[in-house]
Protein backbone atom coordinates (compact mmCIF):
# COMPACT_ATOMS: atom_id res chain seq x y z
CA UNK A 1 0.00 0.00 0.00
CA UNK A 2 1.42 3.30 -1.11
CA UNK A 3 1.99 6.00 2.04
CA UNK A 4 2.91 9.63 2.36
CA UNK A 5 5.77 9.65 4.68
CA UNK A 6 7.73 12.92 5.99
CA UNK A 7 11.52 12.26 5.37
CA UNK A 8 14.08 14.11 6.76
CA UNK A 9 16.14 15.54 3.22
CA UNK A 10 18.41 17.79 4.89
CA UNK A 11 20.15 18.72 8.40
CA UNK A 12 22.20 21.60 9.88
CA UNK A 13 23.33 22.83 13.25
CA UNK A 14 25.26 26.04 14.57
CA UNK A 15 26.73 26.70 17.81
CA UNK A 16 27.50 30.40 18.85
CA UNK A 17 31.13 31.03 19.19
CA UNK A 18 32.42 31.50 22.56
CA UNK A 19 33.04 28.16 24.89
CA UNK A 20 32.39 28.55 28.47
CA UNK A 21 34.81 25.76 29.89
CA UNK A 22 34.37 23.85 33.32
CA UNK A 23 37.40 25.81 34.57
CA UNK A 24 35.85 29.13 33.96
CA UNK A 25 32.53 28.25 35.56
CA UNK A 26 34.60 27.52 38.70
CA UNK A 27 35.85 31.12 38.90
CA UNK A 28 31.87 32.25 39.07
CA UNK A 29 30.43 29.59 41.11
CA UNK A 30 31.78 26.90 44.08
CA UNK A 31 32.24 24.07 41.60
CA UNK A 32 34.99 21.99 39.53
CA UNK A 33 35.73 20.63 36.86
CA UNK A 34 36.38 17.26 38.58
CA UNK A 35 32.61 17.48 40.44
CA UNK A 36 30.80 18.80 36.56
CA UNK A 37 33.04 16.15 34.55
CA UNK A 38 32.41 13.26 36.97
CA UNK A 39 28.29 13.88 37.55
CA UNK A 40 27.31 15.26 33.91
CA UNK A 41 30.35 13.92 31.61
CA UNK A 42 30.00 17.97 30.27
CA UNK A 43 33.32 19.62 29.49
CA UNK A 44 32.31 22.71 28.10
CA UNK A 45 28.96 24.45 26.32
CA UNK A 46 28.60 27.19 24.39
CA UNK A 47 27.02 30.62 25.14
CA UNK A 48 25.53 33.28 22.69
CA UNK A 49 26.39 37.04 22.61
CA UNK A 50 24.19 39.26 24.18
CA UNK A 51 23.26 40.60 20.90
CA UNK A 52 22.32 37.19 18.99
CA UNK A 53 18.94 36.52 19.73
CA UNK A 54 17.57 32.36 19.59
CA UNK A 55 16.07 33.62 15.88
CA UNK A 56 19.99 34.10 15.07
CA UNK A 57 21.07 30.30 15.86
CA UNK A 58 18.05 29.11 13.90
CA UNK A 59 18.34 30.97 10.82
CA UNK A 60 21.95 29.42 10.72
CA UNK A 61 20.96 25.37 11.30
CA UNK A 62 18.15 26.29 9.00
CA UNK A 63 20.97 27.46 6.32
CA UNK A 64 22.71 24.74 6.76
CA UNK A 65 20.35 22.01 6.52
CA UNK A 66 18.63 23.98 3.50
CA UNK A 67 21.67 23.78 1.81
CA UNK A 68 21.73 20.27 3.06
CA UNK A 69 18.64 19.06 1.51
CA UNK A 70 19.81 21.01 -1.67
CA UNK A 71 16.60 23.23 -1.12
CA UNK A 72 16.46 27.16 -1.00
CA UNK A 73 14.35 29.53 1.64
CA UNK A 74 11.75 30.14 -1.66
CA UNK A 75 10.82 26.24 -1.12
CA UNK A 76 9.96 26.59 1.94
CA UNK A 77 6.19 26.27 3.40
CA UNK A 78 6.42 25.34 6.97
CA UNK A 79 8.53 26.80 9.71
CA UNK A 80 8.41 25.09 13.56
CA UNK A 81 10.70 26.07 16.19
CA UNK A 82 11.11 24.38 19.31
CA UNK A 83 11.80 26.45 22.12
CA UNK A 84 11.82 27.40 25.46
CA UNK A 85 14.23 30.74 24.87
CA UNK A 86 12.46 32.71 22.43
CA UNK A 87 13.46 36.23 21.39
CA UNK A 88 10.28 38.23 22.90
CA UNK A 89 7.15 36.53 24.19
CA UNK A 90 5.92 37.00 21.08
CA UNK A 91 5.60 36.73 18.02
CA UNK A 92 6.81 32.90 17.89
CA UNK A 93 10.84 32.50 16.78
CA UNK A 94 9.57 30.54 13.83
CA UNK A 95 7.67 34.18 12.38
CA UNK A 96 11.24 35.66 13.28
CA UNK A 97 13.01 33.33 11.36
CA UNK A 98 10.73 33.21 8.71
CA UNK A 99 11.35 37.03 7.92
CA UNK A 100 15.32 36.38 8.29
CA UNK A 101 15.23 33.93 6.27
CA UNK A 102 13.12 35.17 3.25
CA UNK A 103 11.24 32.39 3.05
CA UNK A 104 7.27 34.43 1.95
CA UNK A 105 4.20 33.43 3.70
CA UNK A 106 3.72 30.21 4.79
CA UNK A 107 2.65 28.63 7.74
CA UNK A 108 5.23 29.22 10.89
CA UNK A 109 4.66 29.02 14.90
CA UNK A 110 6.67 28.08 18.17
CA UNK A 111 6.41 24.09 20.13
CA UNK A 112 7.34 24.40 23.81
CA UNK A 113 8.11 21.05 25.47
CA UNK A 114 11.19 22.32 27.02
CA UNK A 115 14.04 19.31 26.03
CA UNK A 116 11.38 17.17 24.40
CA UNK A 117 10.52 20.12 22.22
CA UNK A 118 11.91 19.11 18.46
CA UNK A 119 10.34 15.17 19.20
CA UNK A 120 7.52 17.09 20.13
CA UNK A 121 7.47 19.81 16.75
CA UNK A 122 8.68 17.06 14.51
CA UNK A 123 5.74 15.17 15.09
CA UNK A 124 3.49 18.04 14.85
CA UNK A 125 5.18 18.56 11.38
CA UNK A 126 4.60 14.63 10.43
CA UNK A 127 0.91 15.92 10.71
CA UNK A 128 1.13 18.99 7.91
CA UNK A 129 3.74 16.67 5.60
CA UNK A 130 1.66 13.22 5.57
CA UNK A 131 -1.06 15.23 4.82
CA UNK A 132 0.13 17.40 2.18
CA UNK A 133 0.17 20.38 3.35
CA UNK A 134 3.52 21.13 3.62
CA UNK A 135 6.29 20.28 0.77
CA UNK A 136 8.83 21.69 2.59
CA UNK A 137 8.95 21.96 6.38
CA UNK A 138 12.19 23.74 8.25
CA UNK A 139 11.78 21.60 12.31
CA UNK A 140 14.08 23.79 14.23
CA UNK A 141 15.43 23.15 17.97
CA UNK A 142 17.13 26.60 19.03
CA UNK A 143 18.20 27.53 22.53
CA UNK A 144 20.03 30.13 24.40
CA UNK A 145 19.30 28.39 27.87
CA UNK A 146 21.99 30.31 29.08
CA UNK A 147 19.93 33.55 29.47
CA UNK A 148 17.86 31.45 31.76
CA UNK A 149 20.41 30.58 34.96
CA UNK A 150 20.76 31.73 38.03
CA UNK A 151 24.38 32.41 37.83
CA UNK A 152 25.09 32.03 41.83
CA UNK A 153 23.07 28.44 41.58
CA UNK A 154 26.09 26.11 41.15
CA UNK A 155 23.17 22.79 41.09
CA UNK A 156 22.14 24.32 37.35
CA UNK A 157 24.18 27.11 36.09
CA UNK A 158 26.41 24.44 34.87
CA UNK A 159 24.59 22.07 32.84
CA UNK A 160 23.06 23.90 30.25
CA UNK A 161 24.33 25.71 27.10
CA UNK A 162 23.26 27.25 23.59
CA UNK A 163 22.97 26.23 20.24
CA UNK A 164 20.83 25.11 17.28
CA UNK A 165 20.06 22.59 14.73
CA UNK A 166 17.47 21.93 11.83
CA UNK A 167 16.19 19.29 9.85
CA UNK A 168 14.10 19.69 6.58
CA UNK A 169 11.47 17.24 6.07
CA UNK A 170 9.65 16.62 2.50
CA UNK A 171 7.26 13.83 1.43
CA UNK A 172 8.30 11.13 0.03
CA UNK A 173 6.22 7.89 -1.17
CA UNK A 174 6.08 4.78 1.14
CA UNK A 175 5.12 1.11 1.50
CA UNK A 176 3.90 1.66 4.67
CA UNK A 177 6.80 -0.11 6.40
CA UNK A 178 9.65 -0.23 8.28
CA UNK A 179 12.01 -0.36 5.48
CA UNK A 180 10.80 3.15 3.90
CA UNK A 181 12.15 6.71 4.16
CA UNK A 182 10.87 8.90 6.94
CA UNK A 183 9.22 9.38 10.42
CA UNK A 184 8.16 6.30 11.31
CA UNK A 185 6.79 6.36 14.81
CA UNK A 186 6.16 8.85 17.87
CA UNK A 187 5.44 7.74 21.90
CA UNK A 188 5.25 11.38 23.22
CA UNK A 189 4.41 11.35 27.14
CA UNK A 190 3.34 14.94 29.79
CA UNK A 191 3.40 14.32 33.23
CA UNK A 192 1.99 17.64 34.33
CA UNK A 193 1.26 16.11 38.43
CA UNK A 194 5.82 16.79 38.05
CA UNK A 195 6.11 20.48 37.26
CA UNK A 196 7.78 21.64 40.11
CA UNK A 197 10.75 19.19 39.48
CA UNK A 198 11.68 21.51 36.40
CA UNK A 199 10.68 24.76 35.90
CA UNK A 200 11.15 28.75 35.29
CA UNK A 201 10.19 30.77 37.93
CA UNK A 202 9.18 33.47 36.30
CA UNK A 203 6.82 35.04 32.94
CA UNK A 204 4.48 37.09 31.92
CA UNK A 205 1.58 36.50 33.46
CA UNK A 206 2.96 35.21 36.90
CA UNK A 207 6.38 37.91 37.92
CA UNK A 208 6.35 39.37 34.80
CA UNK A 209 9.87 38.96 34.40
CA UNK A 210 11.92 35.96 32.58
CA UNK A 211 13.08 34.06 35.64
CA UNK A 212 15.58 31.57 36.60
CA UNK A 213 15.46 27.77 36.07
CA UNK A 214 14.94 25.69 38.72
CA UNK A 215 15.12 21.92 39.20
CA UNK A 216 15.65 19.43 42.11
CA UNK A 217 18.10 17.51 39.34
CA UNK A 218 18.19 14.11 41.48
CA UNK A 219 14.58 13.28 41.50
CA UNK A 220 14.29 14.47 37.34
CA UNK A 221 17.58 12.20 37.24
CA UNK A 222 14.94 9.48 38.69
CA UNK A 223 12.24 10.02 36.24
CA UNK A 224 14.66 10.68 33.02
CA UNK A 225 16.25 7.08 32.89
CA UNK A 226 12.72 5.45 33.72
CA UNK A 227 10.40 7.25 31.08
CA UNK A 228 13.11 7.28 28.80
CA UNK A 229 13.54 3.98 27.92
CA UNK A 230 9.92 3.51 28.82
CA UNK A 231 9.60 6.12 25.48
CA UNK A 232 11.82 4.43 23.16
CA UNK A 233 10.46 0.52 23.76
CA UNK A 234 6.56 2.14 22.67
CA UNK A 235 8.36 3.67 19.90
CA UNK A 236 9.62 1.00 18.40
CA UNK A 237 6.28 -1.21 19.00
CA UNK A 238 4.68 1.86 17.22
CA UNK A 239 7.26 2.00 14.18
CA UNK A 240 7.50 -1.92 13.90
CA UNK A 241 11.02 -1.98 14.85
CA UNK A 242 12.77 -3.67 17.28
CA UNK A 243 15.36 -1.83 20.03
CA UNK A 244 17.99 -4.08 18.74
CA UNK A 245 17.40 -3.29 15.04
CA UNK A 246 18.29 0.63 15.62
CA UNK A 247 21.32 1.18 14.02
CA UNK A 248 21.51 4.33 15.92
CA UNK A 249 20.44 6.19 19.11
CA UNK A 250 20.45 10.10 19.43
CA UNK A 251 19.77 11.01 22.93
CA UNK A 252 18.88 14.20 24.39
CA UNK A 253 21.95 15.80 25.84
CA UNK A 254 21.23 16.42 29.69
CA UNK A 255 23.45 14.10 31.07
CA UNK A 256 25.91 11.23 30.59
CA UNK A 257 25.08 8.85 33.48
CA UNK A 258 21.38 9.60 32.12
CA UNK A 259 22.34 8.51 28.68
CA UNK A 260 24.24 5.59 30.61
CA UNK A 261 21.51 4.38 32.76
CA UNK A 262 18.75 4.44 29.77
CA UNK A 263 21.46 2.10 27.77
CA UNK A 264 21.76 -0.23 30.21
CA UNK A 265 18.05 -0.41 31.12
CA UNK A 266 17.75 -1.55 27.21
CA UNK A 267 20.58 -3.83 26.91
CA UNK A 268 21.91 -1.03 24.27
CA UNK A 269 25.26 -1.45 22.42
CA UNK A 270 27.04 2.05 23.54
CA UNK A 271 28.85 2.48 20.70
CA UNK A 272 25.76 2.93 18.83
CA UNK A 273 24.82 5.69 21.50
CA UNK A 274 25.57 9.49 20.26
CA UNK A 275 26.98 11.51 22.78
CA UNK A 276 27.89 15.60 22.11
CA UNK A 277 26.87 16.26 26.43
CA UNK A 278 30.69 16.84 26.64
CA UNK A 279 31.25 19.90 24.23
CA UNK A 280 27.34 21.06 24.38
CA UNK A 281 26.30 20.27 27.59
CA UNK A 282 22.42 20.48 27.78
CA UNK A 283 20.94 22.92 25.27
CA UNK A 284 17.10 21.81 25.33
CA UNK A 285 14.79 21.37 22.49
CA UNK A 286 18.24 21.90 20.15
CA UNK A 287 20.11 18.93 21.64
CA UNK A 288 18.83 16.25 19.26
CA UNK A 289 19.59 18.30 16.26
CA UNK A 290 22.72 19.05 16.87
CA UNK A 291 23.71 15.59 18.12
CA UNK A 292 22.22 14.34 14.88
CA UNK A 293 24.21 16.89 12.54
CA UNK A 294 27.38 16.32 14.21
CA UNK A 295 26.94 12.21 13.73
CA UNK A 296 26.26 12.86 10.14
CA UNK A 297 29.01 14.87 9.66
CA UNK A 298 31.60 12.81 11.04
CA UNK A 299 30.02 9.76 8.88
CA UNK A 300 28.85 7.74 11.66
CA UNK A 301 24.86 8.17 10.51
CA UNK A 302 24.38 7.15 6.98
CA UNK A 303 21.29 7.47 4.51
CA UNK A 304 18.76 4.26 5.45
CA UNK A 305 19.82 3.98 9.02
CA UNK A 306 17.23 3.45 11.27
CA UNK A 307 17.56 6.29 13.64
CA UNK A 308 15.55 6.65 17.52
CA UNK A 309 16.09 10.11 18.88
CA UNK A 310 14.67 10.25 22.36
CA UNK A 311 13.89 13.59 24.97
CA UNK A 312 12.65 14.37 28.50
CA UNK A 313 12.50 17.91 29.63
CA UNK A 314 10.14 20.06 31.72
CA UNK A 315 6.49 18.99 31.76
CA UNK A 316 7.92 16.98 32.61
CA UNK A 317 7.64 15.72 29.08
CA UNK A 318 9.11 12.63 27.10
CA UNK A 319 8.79 10.91 24.06
CA UNK A 320 10.52 9.14 21.20
CA UNK A 321 10.77 9.29 17.29
CA UNK A 322 12.14 6.38 14.97
CA UNK A 323 12.80 7.21 12.12
CA UNK A 324 14.72 5.68 8.66
CA UNK A 325 16.95 8.18 6.69
O1 LIG B 1 17.14 18.34 30.34
C1 LIG B 1 16.12 18.26 31.26
C2 LIG B 1 16.30 17.10 32.13
N1 LIG B 1 17.29 17.35 33.10
C3 LIG B 1 18.01 16.38 33.53
O2 LIG B 1 17.87 15.30 33.02
C4 LIG B 1 18.95 16.60 34.66
C5 LIG B 1 18.80 15.47 35.61
N2 LIG B 1 19.65 15.55 36.82
C6 LIG B 1 20.99 15.48 36.74
O3 LIG B 1 21.59 15.41 35.69
C7 LIG B 1 21.74 15.37 38.06
O4 LIG B 1 20.82 15.16 39.10
C8 LIG B 1 22.59 16.64 38.40
C9 LIG B 1 23.78 16.69 37.48
C10 LIG B 1 21.73 17.88 38.25
C11 LIG B 1 23.11 16.56 39.83
O5 LIG B 1 23.85 15.35 40.05
P1 LIG B 1 23.52 14.46 41.34
O6 LIG B 1 24.50 13.36 41.31
O7 LIG B 1 22.07 14.09 41.27
O8 LIG B 1 23.87 15.43 42.52
P2 LIG B 1 22.90 15.95 43.70
O9 LIG B 1 21.92 16.94 43.17
O10 LIG B 1 22.37 14.78 44.46
O11 LIG B 1 23.96 16.72 44.59
C12 LIG B 1 25.06 16.03 45.22
C13 LIG B 1 25.96 17.04 45.88
C14 LIG B 1 25.22 18.08 46.72
O12 LIG B 1 26.00 18.35 47.86
P3 LIG B 1 25.61 17.71 49.30
O13 LIG B 1 24.22 18.21 49.59
O14 LIG B 1 25.67 16.23 49.09
O15 LIG B 1 26.66 18.25 50.19
C15 LIG B 1 25.20 19.30 45.85
O16 LIG B 1 25.14 20.49 46.58
O17 LIG B 1 26.65 17.79 44.88
C16 LIG B 1 26.54 19.19 45.15
N3 LIG B 1 26.57 19.91 43.90
C17 LIG B 1 27.71 20.40 43.36
N4 LIG B 1 28.98 20.36 43.76
C18 LIG B 1 29.90 20.94 42.97
C19 LIG B 1 25.54 20.21 43.08
N5 LIG B 1 25.98 20.90 42.01
C20 LIG B 1 27.31 21.03 42.16
C21 LIG B 1 28.33 21.64 41.39
N6 LIG B 1 29.60 21.56 41.84
N7 LIG B 1 28.06 22.26 40.22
Amino acid sequence: MSVIRSAITGVGSYLPEEIVTNADLAKVVDTSDEWIVERTGIRQRHRARPDQPTSDLAVEAAKKALEDAGRTAADVDLIIVATTTPDMTFPAVASIVQRKLGTGVGIAFDVQAVCSGFVYALSVADGFVARGMSKCALVIGAEEMTRLMDWTDRTTCVLFGDGAGCVVVEPREGQGTAQDQGLLGFALRCDGSKTDLLYVDGGPASTGTVGHLRMAGNQVFRHAVVNIAEGITATCEVAGVTVPEVDWFVPHQANQRIIKGVGDRLGLDENKVISTVAEHANTSAASIPLALDAAIRDGRIKRGDLVLLEAMGGGLTWGACAIRL
